[in-house]
């Protein structure tokens, strides 16, 4: 293996350009030429593939977002597609890939590998955390740090008000961040896709609480575990609370990595590139505990996320 290519896809995550800027240092560093890859399979196809050198990672290991860039190509489910984009690495002699995204990108790099021979390596790279074979995923812990900074802010005007807050975030069909951030944050309630709750029994909790003088209380609300309006009303209804609805949206996509995803980003990013050198294909890296493994892609993909219910409990027990 002489020269390998990076890139990112999917929704991107923090942590992502520090992953880029340890794959890139430690492939060079290993005596690899390495490209990058402009917009995920986008560019792969479009063939918008440049050298990389030290150089060009300087000064983003604090950043947010992807220096390469991150874009939805649907044609890549398309077989003659990734042809064209195995063709392009091929023709630049570069013998293997590495994806750094969700599980879109890590089912499209797995067709690339079993069809036209491409070696490919998977790094998780999402805030929603929703790949079961890893504990954690990059950006992850950025995400649910900017929830936590949000959810102590609203306490702060919730409590003077005696209000209660519902508080919308992300994680498309995963429970995750809503749990940690509601956890770590003290939230009253959390609803989460994974778990059924009775709304009107959390809104008659809320009243007898309040008439016990209770005044405040924090729900955090993960996408997919329903809607903010119906939620809203059936709450104020019910408890007679002025209920204050806010989400914060892409802003749990962005912003500086925490260190627990900076250092995800140096150890993924160096295991990529020794699974390369290795000849290894069809990998995924994760961690569990401090333990970075690698593991067949398809079998990555075949395991099924579930959400942690010893920490729902845990979180039951806390409110
Ligand atoms: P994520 O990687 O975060 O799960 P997506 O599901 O949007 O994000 O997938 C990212 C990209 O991966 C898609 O835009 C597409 O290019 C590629 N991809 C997703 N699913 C497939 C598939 N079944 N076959 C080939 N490529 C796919
Ligand atoms: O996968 C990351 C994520 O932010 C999900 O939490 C969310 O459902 C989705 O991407 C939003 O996608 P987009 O940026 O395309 O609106």
């Amino acid at each position: 293996m002489k020269k390998i290519a990076i890139l990112t896809s999917g929704g991107d995550a923090p942590g992502m350009n520090a992953c880029i800027r340890a794959c890139v240092r430690s492939a060079i560093n290993s005596g690899l030429e390495v490209y990058g890859v402009d917009r995920g399979y986008k560019g792969l196809v479009e063939n918008r593939i440049f050298p990389m050198h030290s150089t060009s990672v300087c000064e983003i290991i604090h950043r947010g977002g992807t220096i390469l860039k991150s874009a939805r190509c649907l044609e890549f489910k398309e077989k003659e597609t990734r042809k064209i984009a195995a063709d392009n690495l091929k023709a630049l002699g570069i013998e293997g890939l590495v994806v750094i995204g969700g599980d879109g990108s890590f089912t499209g790099a797995k067709a690339l590998s079993d069809d036209f021979g491409i070696n490919v390596v998977g790094i998780p790279g999402t805030i929603d955390n929703d790949l079961a074979y890893t504990d954690f995923t990059l950006g992850f812990d950025t995400a649910v740090n900017t929830v936590l900074w949000a959810i102590n802010a609203l306490r702060d005007t919730m409590t003077s008000h005696d209000r209660v807050s519902i508080i919308k975030v992300m994680g498309r069909h995963c429970g995750d961040i809503a749990l940690y951030a509601g956890i770590c944050g003290g939230a009253e309630y959390i609803l989460v896709p994974e778990i059924p709750y009775d709304i009107q029994k959390i809104a008659s909790e809320i009243k007898t609480n309040k008439e016990r003088g209770k005044t405040s209380s924090i729900i955090v609300l993960a996408e997919g575990a329903g809607n903010e309006q119906e939620i809203k009303t059936v709450v104020s209804v019910i408890s007679g609370a002025d209920v204050k609805f806010s989400t914060l949206g892409h802003i749990q996509r962005g912003g500086t990595p925490t260190m627990a995803d900076r250092m995800l980003a140096a150890k993924f990013g160096v295991a990529a590139i020794e699974i390369l050198i290795a000849n290894k294909t069809n990998r995924v890296v994760g961690c569990k505990g401090k333990e970075i493994f690698d593991l067949d892609i398809t079998e990555a993909l075949s395991q099924k996320k579930q959400i942690d219910k010893n920490l729902y409990d845990i979180a039951a027990l806390l409110c």
